[in-house]
């Protein structure tokens, strides 16, 4: 069943997390450089959010928007002339809020030599047709893998929760007195 808008959650039938699954292959080339002329890291926080979102968007069937991104850590460079495959998937569904794993291996394609180059998390928002936030189906974990996956996807979620408040305290704190500020 697709969801449609304001649709009960309860109501709607569970995916699993390999039904979301997506894959994406890119050949690096000197566009994607930096001055150093191995890959630019925002070349591969741009794929990672593309493929987490196409996830996101085969797990809701609905527009997707980006609300955070964490764990971007870059453990290996990336050279141009690799093929970058990023693997995505959901791990763990809110009411209208959906995380996403994303590895990205770096291959060199004349020597095969295949490296894991970074693990992402990114967590997006499905939308209805007015913008506004959406249910989602629910998750179904198909294994103990997936299991602990989501578990700790739900930590996560949770400690993001807290840093978006304390962000919103933050952010409140710095719009006094500025020129605009409903606060002045
Ligand atoms: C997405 C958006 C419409 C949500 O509106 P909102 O008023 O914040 O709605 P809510 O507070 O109900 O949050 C919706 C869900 O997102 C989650 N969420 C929002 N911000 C989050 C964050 N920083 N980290 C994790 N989850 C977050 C909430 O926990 C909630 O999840 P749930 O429904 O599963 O419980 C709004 O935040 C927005 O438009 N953000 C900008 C998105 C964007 O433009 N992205 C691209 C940036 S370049």
């Amino acid at each position: 069943m697709q969801p449609t808008q304001n649709q009960p959650i309860h109501e709607m039938q569970g995916k699993t997390m390999a039904e979301s699954h997506v894959r994406l292959s890119q050949f690096m080339s000197p566009q994607h450089a930096n001055a150093q002329g191995n890959v630019h890291g925002g070349e591969i926080m741009k794929l990672a959010d593309e493929a987490g979102a196409l996830a996101a968007m085969r797990h809701a069937r609905s527009h997707v928007v980006t609300v955070a991104m964490d764990s971007m850590t870059f453990m290996e460079p990336i050279y141009v002339g690799n093929v970058v495959t990023l693997e995505a998937e959901v791990t763990y569904v809110g009411r209208t809020s959906m995380e996403t794993r994303v590895v990205v291996i770096a291959e060199n394609p004349l020597t095969g030599v295949t490296t894991t180059t970074n693990i992402a998390y990114l967590v997006y928002v499905a939308l209805d047709s007015q913008g506004r936030p959406q249910p989602v189906p629910p998750l179904i974990a198909a294994n103990d893998e997936e299991r602990a996956h989501m578990q700790e996807a739900r930590e996560r979620q949770e400690y993001r929760k807290l840093q978006r408040a304390r962000e919103k305290q933050r952010r409140q704190a710095l719009d006094v007195g500025a020129p605009g500020s409903p606060h002045v």
